[in-house]
């Protein structure tokens, strides 16, 4: 949710900032903007609605002006998108400016005070607030130094930020802050960047400081990075860490979209998920997060697990695959739900955080909370040195490499895929699974990349022309059952997020007490009808669908017979245990959605209204 850029250094401040604001797009994208220090008399500020191509367009001319600047990419919270509720907000003076990535709730009471001062404001946001309210501090005690000025207006906040802040009559200073919404400072020769992730100064450095929770620090090219306790002020000495992210890693390699891209990197990434974890040959799966507090998970009364959105869905999963394997009970909850609803929580709970970037808002919230209560808390998180993998006990990194697609993909399988290894790891461990039971998991488990090529090389060009049938369609239902219930879901949600079609996930079982009403010859249905798993009353399912003259679109196993008979489309996929039946069909699903987006003309990698990382609830 909205992205941060800053930079001090001796290159153009304007290419850095635009071209790292561009890296930052998918964390939000309906305006953009910048402020240059060019040590003229006032600060350089151009910004607008819309995408940073449209920044562009109206601030090319302050190209090469400044070795200091900053921008920032909004996805809306408070106040639409527009010109005036852009990014970098200017105090009343227009010597402070401000960009921020989180939400001030207190916004309105500090509004009120300020306007008392006689203070006025331009924009609808609680920013505007903060930036003046640094203002305030600094007319009335004319003493104070420009980065106490920004502690102090912290201080009076509350809700959550990752600011920065850069002062007129202050050359060449950039100060920051953190609370709850993520920033990294990357630390090259002569040069500091600023940013909501490192994507923008990878190819500069390989040296960056993530600020912790709670920390400010003061950069300058004089006197380096100062970070401080933003509560009192005291100095804290900087961990750098060296960066594992490649230039690579965040470009589209010859794809058309970053969603395709990472569609297509799932054999390799769900590899890299498995890497030096599942050892086949030795027979042992070597998890460090879990190995180390078996007994927790042993004894735990239950686990639960907290996730949102795709996360959630493969939270599902992971909870058929840990009751089956290895028989401790399991709950799956909306961290949204779970943190707002007053839960019991115990000691002897252990509760998994699903999350791919880390940072969302809610899980982080629901986690924290059943930190509190005691439970031992476990993450399961893609981006490295993220809020949640940092709040937690004890996790295991997925490795699926940086998601950049706002639509959720390679993480989503790559989370399938350590929440398979947990469940049969622990399994092993409880004696709930046999040893000749554990063998064929793992063997199995291991072919999964190999698999995955091949749905890819198979079912793509099939795939892409289906799509084209269904570009005018109002409504989609998906249904399956067992294990791939989660998928229909997930397969819904992929559709609606990048298609704008509406569409539901169902059990197929369910789809007789409602969702069969919609059922005429106008409504497609995916159905996800691997052989193992309830194929029998999947085909009755079917057929109750075709007695409707619904539309059927069949992801069944190659070889496949009964279903492929009656379904208009048959999408065939390798024949894999039902367990990771999941893992596997969710490529067609991602596919269809794909192709059904791009055919509509859809921005897929920047669906409207969303953002990569929700940092607010
Ligand atoms: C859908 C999607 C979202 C995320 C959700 C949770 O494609 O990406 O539904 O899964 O916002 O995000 P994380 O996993 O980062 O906590």
């Amino acid at each position: 949710m909205c992205g941060i850029v800053g930079y001090t250094g001796f290159q153009d401040a304007y290419s850095v900032v635009i071209n790292g604001l561009r890296r930052l797009e998918y964390r939000g994208y309906d305006s953009a903007g910048i402020v240059l220090d060019s040590n003229e008399d006032t600060l350089a500020v151009a910004k607008t609605k819309g995408k940073v191509d449209d920044l562009v367009a109206v601030s090319e001319h302050l190209k090469g002006r400044a070795h200091v600047g900053m921008g920032h990419t909004r996805w809306a919270t408070h106040g639409v998108p527009s010109d005036r509720n852009s990014h970098p907000h200017l105090s009343n003076n227009g010597k402070i400016a401000l960009v921020h990535n989180g939400i001030i709730e207190n916004y309105d009471t500090i509004k009120t005070m300020l306007s008392g001062h006689g203070f006025t404001f331009q924009s609808e946001t609680d920013t505007e607030v903060l930036v003046n309210l640094i203002q305030y501090f600094m007319d009335t005690q004319p003493a104070l130094e420009f980065p106490t000025a920004v502690r102090y207006a912290l201080n009076e906040v509350y809700g959550a930020y990752a600011i920065t802040v850069m002062h007129e009559d202050f050359p060449g200073v950039l100060v920051v802050g953190r609370l709850g919404s993520p920033l990294a400072i990357g630390l090259g020769e002569n040069e500091y960047f600023i940013a909501s992730d490192a994507s923008p100064f990878v190819e500069f450095t390989r040296d960056a400081i993530y600020l912790e929770e709670g920390h400010m620090a003061t950069i300058s090219l004089e006197n380096g990075v100062d970070i401080r306790s933003i509560t009192d002020n005291s100095k804290i000495e900087p961990a750098i860490q060296e960066l594992k992210l490649n230039l690579e890693q965040i470009e589209k390699g010859g794809y058309e979209h970053f969603m395709l891209k990472e569609i297509f990197e799932q054999p390799k990434s769900i590899q890299d998920t498995m890497r030096g974890r599942l050892l086949v040959d030795e027979g042992i799966i070597k998890m460090a997060g879990i190995w180390d507090h078996l007994e927790k998970f042993s004894n735990a009364g239950r686990i639960i697990i907290i996730a949102c959105g795709t996360s959630w869905h493969a939270g599902l999963i992971g909870e058929y695959l840990i009751e089956e394997f290895a028989r401790i009970p399991v709950e799956v909850e909306y961290a949204s739900e779970f943190r707002y609803r007053n839960p019991i929580i115990t000691e002897k709970d252990v509760v998994i955080a699903i999350s791919q970037s880390g940072e969302t808002a809610d899980t982080m919230a629901a986690l924290k909370l059943a930190k509190e209560k005691g439970a031992f808390i476990y993450g399961i998180c893609n981006v490295v040195d993220s809020s949640i993998a940092r709040i937690t006990d004890a996790g295991s990194y997925t490795h699926a490499g940086p998601e950049i697609g706002v639509a959720s993909t390679k993480a989503f399988t790559a989370q399938l895929t350590i929440l398979s290894l947990i469940a049969i790891k622990l399994g092993k461990h409880n004696g709930t699974l046999s040893n000749v039971k554990f063998v064929e998991l793992i063997t199995e488990l291991d072919a999964i990349p190999k698999k995955i090529e091949e749905v890819l090389e198979s079912t793509h060009d099939k795939v892409k022309e289906i799509s084209k049938d269904f570009i005018n369609a109002q409504n989609f239902l998906y249904l399956g059952r067992g294990y791939n219930y989660p998928s229909a879901l997930e397969g819904a949600l992929k559709l609606k997020e990048i298609s704008y079609i509406h569409a539901e996930g169902y059990p197929a079982a369910e789809m007789k007490h409602g969702p069969i009403a919609l059922i005429d010859e106008n409504m497609p249905i995916v159905i996800i009808a691997p052989k193992r798993g309830h194929y029998d009353k999947i085909v009755s399912n079917v057929q109750e669908i075709k007695a409707r003259k619904g539309k059927i679109i069949a992801v069944v196993n190659k070889g496949d017979v009964q279903v492929s008979a009656i379904a208009d489309y048959v999408i065939e996929i390798p024949d894999t245990s039902e367990c990771f039946s999941p893992i596997v069909a969710a490529i067609p699903l991602q596919l269809l959605s794909y192709y059904i987006a791009v055919y509509r003309g859809a921005n897929v990698d920047q669906p409207r209204n969303l953002a990569k990382s929700v940092t607010v609830e």
